[in-house]
C-alpha cells in the first residue's frame, strides 16, 4: 500500500517534536510532504527553529520546514512556556539548525501541496493552534473538498487545560478552530480526554532512554523536562503525550476508539472561549462533523512509539 501523504502543522513543543519523529520513523506508511509551523507553545521564531532542529536529529533533510502565522487570527498570542520552557524544547540543547527554513509561507505551502496532489490523497495533521490551517482554507476553499481528512490534536469533551472549559490549541486561536470545524472537511479530533490516557510514566521514559541512540537520548531528556509541569499540576505519574497520538492514529487506528459527533467551537463567552462543545449524546440537530476519539490503548501506543523511535 502506498504511504499516506501527510502535512504536519505544529508548534514544537516537546510533544510536537515526538510527533515529528514518529512520522519520520514511519516512511512505509507516511510520506511527510512538509512540516509547517505556527505560533503556539512558543513564538513562531522558536517553533520553526525547533522543528528544523528535530528534523536534523534524524538527518532527514528531504522534509521541508515552513514558517506560518506568528499570531492567532484575532486574539493576541499566548504561549505555554510554563509547560515547554522558554525555548519550547527545554530539557535538551540541540545544535543550531543548518537545514534552511523554506522561503514559502506555510499557508501557501499547504494550499500548493494539496492542490498539486490528486484529490483525496493529502491528510493534514495539525498539532498546534489552527491558524495556518484555517487561513489556508479561507485563502483557497478548494483545498477543503480536496483534503482526505484532518486529524488533529485539540479540544476536549470534558475539562480543558488552559481554562476549565478549553484546551490550549483551541483556546489560543478559537476563531481558527471554528473555521476548521465548520469547513466540512472530515475531521478526527484527538482531545485531552484521550491524551490524558497516554502518560509518559517513568518506566516508559526508561524504555526510551535504554535504546541509547542520539535521538532517544534527546527524547528522554526533553520528555523528562516536559513531565515536570503536568505531573505536578495534575498529580499524575507522567505528562500526557498529546501530539504523537495524531501520527499513531494514522499508523495504527485500532489503538484508539471514539464516535462521530457534532463539535462546535465557542468563540465568545467570558468563561468558555475556545471550548469544543462535543455533542456526545446527539442532543442537537446539527450534523456530525468529527470523529471524536476518547479511548486509547496506552501500552499499545507506547510500544509502537518506542519501536519506531528505535529506528531513527
Ligand atoms: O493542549 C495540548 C496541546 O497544546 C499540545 O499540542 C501541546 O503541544 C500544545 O500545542
Ligand atoms: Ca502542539
Amino acid at each position: 500500500m502506498a504511504p499516506r501523504a501527510v502535512i504536519l502543522d505544529c508548534d514544537p513543543g516537546q510533544d510536537d517534536a515526538v510527533a515529528i519523529l514518529l512520522a519520520l520513523a514511519s516512511p512505509e506508511e507516511i510520506e511527510l510532504l512538509a512540516i509547517t509551523t505556527v505560533a503556539g507553545n512558543v513564538p513562531l521564531a522558536l517553533t520553526q527553529r525547533n522543528a528544523r532542529q528535530v528534523v536534523e536529529l534524524t538527518r532527514r533533510r528531504d522534509v521541508p520546514v515552513f514558517a506560518g502565522c506568528a499570531r492567532p487570527i484575532l486574539e493576541p498570542l499566548v504561549t505555554a512556556t510554563e509547560v515547554h520552557g522558554e525555548t519550547g524544547l527545554d530539557g535538551v540543547s540541540l545544535p543550531e539548525p543548518t537545514l534552511p527554513l523554506a522561503a514559502e509561507h506555510a499557508v501557501d505551502a499547504i494550499v500548493r501541496l494539496v492542490m498539486e496532489r490528486p484529490p483525496g490523497t493529502v491528510t493534514l495533521c495539525p498539532t498546534g493552534p489552527l491558524t495556518n490551517v484555517a487561513l489556508a482554507l479561507v485563502k483557497e476553499p478548494a483545498i477543503g473538498p480536496r483534503l482526505a481528512e484532518i486529524v488533529l490534536m485539540g479540544g476536549a469533551k470534558a475539562l480543558g487545560n488552559v481554562t476549565p472549559a478549553a484546551e490550549f490549541n483551541f483556546w489560543v486561536d478559537p476563531h481558527a478552530a471554528r473555521v476548521v470545524f465548520e469547513s466540512g472537511v472530515p475531521i478526527t479530533m484527538i482531545g485531552l480526554d484521550l491524551t490524558h490516557q497516554v502518560l509518559v510514566t517513568a518506566p516508559r521514559l526508561e524504555r526510551i532512554r535504554a535504546i541509547g541512540t542520539p535521538v532517544t537520548r534527546a527524547v528522554h531528556d526533553f520528555l523528562q523536562f516536559f513531565n515536570r509541569h503536568d505531573t505536578a499540576r495534575y498529580a499524575i505519574p507522567g505528562a500526557p503525550l498529546h501530539d504523537p497520538c495524531v501520527i499513531a492514529h494514522l499508523l495504527r487506528p485500532g489503538l484508539f476508539a471514539g464516535k462521530r459527533c457534532r463539535v462546535d467551537i465557542e468563540t465568545e463567552g467570558r468563561f468558555c472561549r475556545g471550548r469544543s462543545v462535543v455533542d456526545w449524546w446527539g442532543r442537537c440537530d446539527r450534523p456530525a462533523n468529527a470523529l471524536v476519539l476518547s479511548e486509547a490503548d496506552a501500552d499499545g501506543f507506547f510500544d509502537l512509539l518506542i519501536e519506531r523511535l528505535a529506528r531513527l
